[in-house]
């Protein structure tokens, strides 16, 4: 049926996702063609839709459209038509590329998706504005979205922004806080900045689709607490990946966060845990950044044997839970509520 994502027996999580992208591409294609020229190439760059030239690339760097495709369940999910959350599907999609540009830039991270991070390909200036433009143009057509739910919808959208710019925000400072002592970063601030950097955006593309959609405020909170739970386990992810992934895999560096000294849950788990590897990473730490690569090794190495690895894990699954739990907690069309437990489960299954 037009305009709906088809009911298949057993869709895989990359099958919802390639769907969902093929729903919200020439929208997302027509946001990007409304940029200033310039900016357009970078985000088509970022998008991984060209190269640096602006040659088209098919199948270059693409993202796996997670947020777009949350968008779109989330109207699925309260029996609307998955075409009404279009508008928001762009939007976020829109939002998460602007905040991977300026996080590259903060990270000084060179490699994102296999490819050289926008700042690395263009400049630092240039990347931050194509970041702006992303931005402005996510809100505009947000805006624009036809019918009775522009205003909440771009409200909601706004207070997601907040809550990611304040969890970067604190993502940035604890670099500079200590590994332990009264200084050191605990596990509900750790909560918090990975909710704000990670979790707002994802909960709010599950309660765009269903704000679009014209439920009511409970079924929309009940999708924005699943989306951020999601969230939450997705960074558990990912901060496993930053220290155990292959760069060839996840077409990211790996060992940064340590170089940078970023407060990740494997690392704040390993230390909280009190044995002797974790003794001796807590005096690794507190003498000098694990700056090379040599360095970086022994402290994965350690944060393995103290747990931290094994934490993070099961970090992850509580949050995969707990996301399903939320959205268990209300009702849902049957179609949508098997794709996003398939999508939920794919997204944690990175690592596990
Ligand atoms: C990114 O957080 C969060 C935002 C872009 C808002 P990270 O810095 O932990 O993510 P990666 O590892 O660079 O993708
Ligand atoms: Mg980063
Ligand atoms: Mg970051």
């Amino acid at each position: 049926m037009p305009g709906t994502v088809e009911d298949v027996d057993a869709p895989s999580a990359s099958d919802v996702l390639r769907r969902c992208r093929e729903l919200v591409r020439p929208a997302l294609v027509d946001a990007v063609g409304r940029l200033h020229p310039w900016t357009g190439e970078m985000a088509a760059y970022a998008l991984g839709w060209s190269d640096t030239a602006g040659t088209p690339e098919p199948g270059g760097s693409e993202g796996k459209g997670v947020r777009q495709a949350l968008a779109l369940l989330g109207a699925e999910a309260v029996g609307a038509d998955v075409a009404c959350a279009v508008p928001g599907a762009v939007a976020v999609e829109l939002v998460h590329t602007f905040s991977l540009l300026h996080d590259d830039v903060m990270d000084a991270d060179a490699l994102r998706r296999r490819r050289p991070a926008v700042w690395k390909a263009y400049g630092t200036g240039p990347a931050v504005l194509a970041g702006d433009a992303l931005l402005a143009r996510a809100v505009t057509g947000l805006a624009g979205t036809p019918g009775d739910h522009a205003a909440a919808a771009v409200r909601r959208l706004c207070d997601a922004l907040n809550d990611l710019v304040a969890g970067q925000a604190e993502d940035l400072r604890f670099e500079h806080r200590p590994w332990d002592g009264p200084g050191a970063v605990g596990p509900e601030e750790y909560r918090s900045m990975a909710e704000g950097k990670t979790g707002a955006l994802l909960g709010c593309a599950l309660a765009l689709g269903a704000v679009l959609g014209g439920a009511p405020e409970p079924t929309v909170a009940a999708l924005d607490r699943g989306g951020r739970h999601l969230g939450l386990a997705f960074q558990a992810v990912d901060d496993i990946l930053g220290i155990w992934g292959d760069p060839a895999t996840t077409g990211k560096p790996v060992h940064a966060d340590l170089h940078r000294g970023k407060k990740t849950h494997p690392v704040l788990a390993a230390l909280a845990g009190g044995s002797r590897a974790a003794r001796e990473l807590g005096t690794l730490l507190a003498s000098s950044r694990p700056t090379d690569g040599a360095a970086a090794e022994r402290v994965a190495s350690l944060v393995e044997e103290a747990g931290g690895r094994a934490a993070t894990r099961g970090e992850a699954r509580r949050h995969l839970d707990a996301a399903r739990d939320a959205l268990r907690a209300t009702p849902l069309t049957r179609t949508a509520a098997r794709e996003l437990d398939v999508l939920f489960a794919g997204l944690a299954d990175r690592v596990m």
